[in-house]
């Protein structure tokens, strides 16, 4: 049996019809650029949200970027970012001039260990960005809190988790903007790159909008030096068609992600992803801590079975942010579960048998 870590043909197979017809409507059209499709899905996941304003951009780091740019932060200024991220968190930092700090996870939901944030505050702080990382939220009661006590902006990076809850409200609501990613193998996924911003700022949206489009007021009179990020029209169709469906992928994925769990609930060398109970898991990706990892993946492979590793350097080892000047063993819990973490397949259309054949697969490894 083979088992893909993803599988995006899958998708597109039981959604055809539809998304040819989105596209075909727009190259019938002509209006590629920002044009109608755009808008529609700014006002859809809105809605799905549950927020004012959603801004379509031309992907997840650029509109972290915008985020960071439109809240005056830049050179000299300092984000607080967990240690556990994809390295575009960081780069949206560096990118606006401003220093990336980091802060541990913490072992239960692998997000930002709100209890040390205070320690990494310092008078150059001026946001905290948490990430909901594989689809889980960051806790932010604390972090809205610790935000409040220091007069801090917070921007959410919810580039994992669309349509994932903290306390029944969506990630993305929480810190005065919100930031997707909508690259093909996020849960909610464009066919190339794409992203989106939303806040409940009517003034921020505003200038949002125009800094992802030349800083234009209207043609031709700029009020800023934005730059050409806007989402594309094409792209905005496929969402418009594949977001009345995120909320079924969502429940597919949380169920196959309790399948795998009770399979793999009495091997003692397998540790499962842990679920706070104050949120749900929308498992963009599920993620074990394992004994003997690379062998296990090599064994995997031999099956079939494809599995990745997110994150295998932690950002303040990779080569790129060795200015930030952290030595190895500033953050134990990153640097530990960097050697232990792998992501097992995770996608809607992944079936019982695949899920029941993987698991047998990791036990025979174990026995
Ligand atoms: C946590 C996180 N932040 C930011 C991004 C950047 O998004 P994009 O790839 O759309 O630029 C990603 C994408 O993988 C991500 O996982």
């Amino acid at each position: 049996m083979q088992v893909p870590f993803v599988d995006l043909k899958a998708q597109y197979k039981s959604i055809k019809t539809e998304v040819n017809q989105a596209i075909s409507n727009v190259l019938e059209n002509c209006n590629f650029i920002l044009g109608q499709e755009v808008e529609e899905f700014e006002k859809n996941f809105a809605k799905f949200i549950g927020i004012d304003y959603a801004i379509g951009v031309s992907n997840g780091l650029d509109a972290l970027k915008i985020a960071l740019e439109v809240l005056g932060i830049g050179y000299k200024d300092e984000v607080i970012i967990p240690a556990n991220t994809f390295i575009a968190t960081a780069l949206a930092v560096s990118a606006v001039g401003a220093k990336p700090v980091l802060v541990d996870i913490n072992t239960k939901t692998y997000n930002i260990d709100t209890s040390l944030i205070e320690d990494a505050i310092t008078a150059q702080t001026k946001a905290i960005m948490p990430v909901h990382l594989y689809g889980q939220a960051a806790d932010m009661k604390a972090i809205i809190d610790i935000a409040k006590k220091h007069n801090l902006e917070i921007v959410e990076d919810a580039a994992q988790s669309h349509g994932s809850h903290y306390n029944g409200f969506s990630t993305g609501t929480f810190g005065k903007i919100g930031c997707f990613s909508l690259y093909p193998g996020k849960n909610l996924g464009a066919y190339g790159d794409a992203g989106i911003i939303v806040t409940a700022d009517k003034n921020l949206a505003a200038k949002i909008s125009r800094l992802r489009n030349y800083g234009q007021k209207q043609k031709y009179y700029h009020s800023e030096k934005g730059l050409n990020n806007r989402l594309d029209t094409l792209q905005a169709a496929v969402l418009n068609v594949k977001l009345k469906y995120l909320t079924e992928w969502n429940s597919k994925r949380a169920y196959n992600a309790k399948l795998y769990s009770e399979y793999l609930s009495d091997l003692e060398e397998v540790k499962t992803p842990q679920i706070a109970l104050d949120r749900d898991h929308i498992f963009h990706l599920y993620v074990v801590r394992v004994k003997e990892r690379e062998k296990l993946q090599k064994f995997l492979l031999e099956k079939g079975i494809t599995t990745i590793i997110h994150y295998p350097v932690p950002i303040h080892l990779q080569e790129a942010y060795s200015d930030l000047g952290y030595q190895k063993g500033a953050f134990p819990i990153t640097e530990a579960f960097a050697e232990e973490i792998v992501s097992l397949p995770m996608f809607p259309e992944l079936s019982q048998e695949q899920i029941q054949y993987t698991c047998s697969m990791i036990k025979e490894f174990y026995s």
